[in-house]
């Protein structure tokens, strides 16, 4: 199959690439479109036989259910059995945006979207283009992050068609998303919602409207399974092994472990940040923004590692931060990426 990568200019949004991909949605096929998270794999979220589709092109298995993107004139009512007040409070606050709620589902759900469960998840996106992509097809759309599974989420359409040329026959290009990192996963269906993914709303601002809101086991306690199907499976992995130091001490740690490998000659990638990276310049390096700016280092991340895979390192070496507020969501991230391998310096 051709991909075409179709580039939409955001200023002034061109009807006939949305009318275009719309008509592809309505036969059953896939389109990829930016969200101001991550680049979504977009299918008819009520069509069945479509829906399988983005398993096959992601590789992912069947038991990880799908988030389904509606615009604001679609009523979430249609998709779940019922809207409690304290759900309808949190998303008239935090809707648009990054933020998917999971609720108990109506009868109209196909079970390849919910992984066979009695749940669904549901996500109103900020981004301008993937609402107007959703308005056009005039359908809720189904899409996990156009990343084959197990990789780093694309947030701009090099990365998706780095995974998905041949797979799916287009990409709207819409640059690069704001985030970066995906959207935070709550579960409204219990009697204490549950924070199941941790994203750009961390768990101490959506106490705020929720006040009983729990994290779900797994973030707390390594050793715990977590509770979202999607979340045990090994993820946003660089194809190179990964090390991740956090602390006081990471920089000099990184530096010696760098010269030790490329000693025994491996090709050796540095995440660092901005401050850092000059006393990387003998290696393959990038930065992670400015320290004091984890919004920027969510922004750059998944691309971080996805260029550092296509520069061939044997070994990515990276700084962390510490587990708390955005930076909860990062090391969510950055734990999977590096298999456990994060050092407390
Ligand atoms: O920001 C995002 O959420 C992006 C953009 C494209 O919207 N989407 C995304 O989808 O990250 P995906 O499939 O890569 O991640 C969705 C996560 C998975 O961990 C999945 O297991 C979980 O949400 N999930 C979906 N439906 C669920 C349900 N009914 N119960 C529990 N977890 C669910
Ligand atoms: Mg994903």
């Amino acid at each position: 199959m051709q991909t075409e990568i179709l580039k939409i200019d955001r200023e002034n949004i061109d009807e006939n690439i949305l009318n275009h991909a719309a008509e592809i949605i309505k036969k059953g096929e896939l389109v990829a479109f930016p969200t101001e998270t991550v680049y979504g794999l977009g299918a008819d979220g009520l069509n069945p036989k479509a829906a399988k589709k983005i398993f096959k092109a992601k590789n992912r298995p069947e038991d990880n259910p799908l988030i389904l993107h509606i615009d604001e004139d679609y009523k979430l009512d249609e998709l779940v059995e019922k809207v409690d007040d304290r759900t309808k409070f949190l998303i008239k606050n935090l809707w648009p945006g990054p933020l998917t709620v999971i609720l108990k589902k109506s009868s109209i759900i196909p079970d390849i979207i919910t992984g066979g469960g009695d749940t669904v998840a549901v996500r109103r996106p900020k981004d301008k283009l993937a609402r107007e992509f959703i308005k056009y097809c005039n359908t809720p759309i189904a899409a996990p992050s156009a990343n084959i599974s197990g990789r780093p989420s694309p947030t701009n359409a090099k990365d998706v068609y780095y995974d998905m040329n041949g797979r799916i026959p287009l990409i709207i290009d819409g640059g690069s998303s704001d985030i970066g990192i995906e959207s935070t996963v709550i579960d409204m269906s219990l009697e204490n919602p549950c924070i199941l993914r941790p994203g750009y709303y961390t768990y101490e601002y959506i106490k705020k409207f929720i006040p009983n809101v729990c994290l779900d086991d797994s973030l707390v306690d390594d050793s715990k399974v977590p509770r979202s199907p999607g979340q045990k499976y090994k993820h946003y992995a660089p194809k190179a092994e990964m090390k991740v130091f956090v602390g006081d001490k990471s920089v000099e740690k990184i530096k010696d472990l760098a010269l030790k490998y490329k000693n025994e000659g491996k090709k050796v990638g540095i995440l660092v940040f901005d401050k850092d990276t000059e006393k990387f310049s003998s290696f393959t390096t990038l930065s992670l923004g400015n320290k004091d700016n984890l919004i920027e280092m969510s922004h750059v991340l998944f691309e971080a590692l996805r260029d550092l895979d296509r520069k061939n390192v044997d070994i990515i070496l990276a700084e962390g931060v510490k587990d708390i507020g955005l930076g909860k969501s990062i090391m969510n991230r950055m734990k999977k990426s590096a298999s456990g391998n994060i050092f407390n310096l």
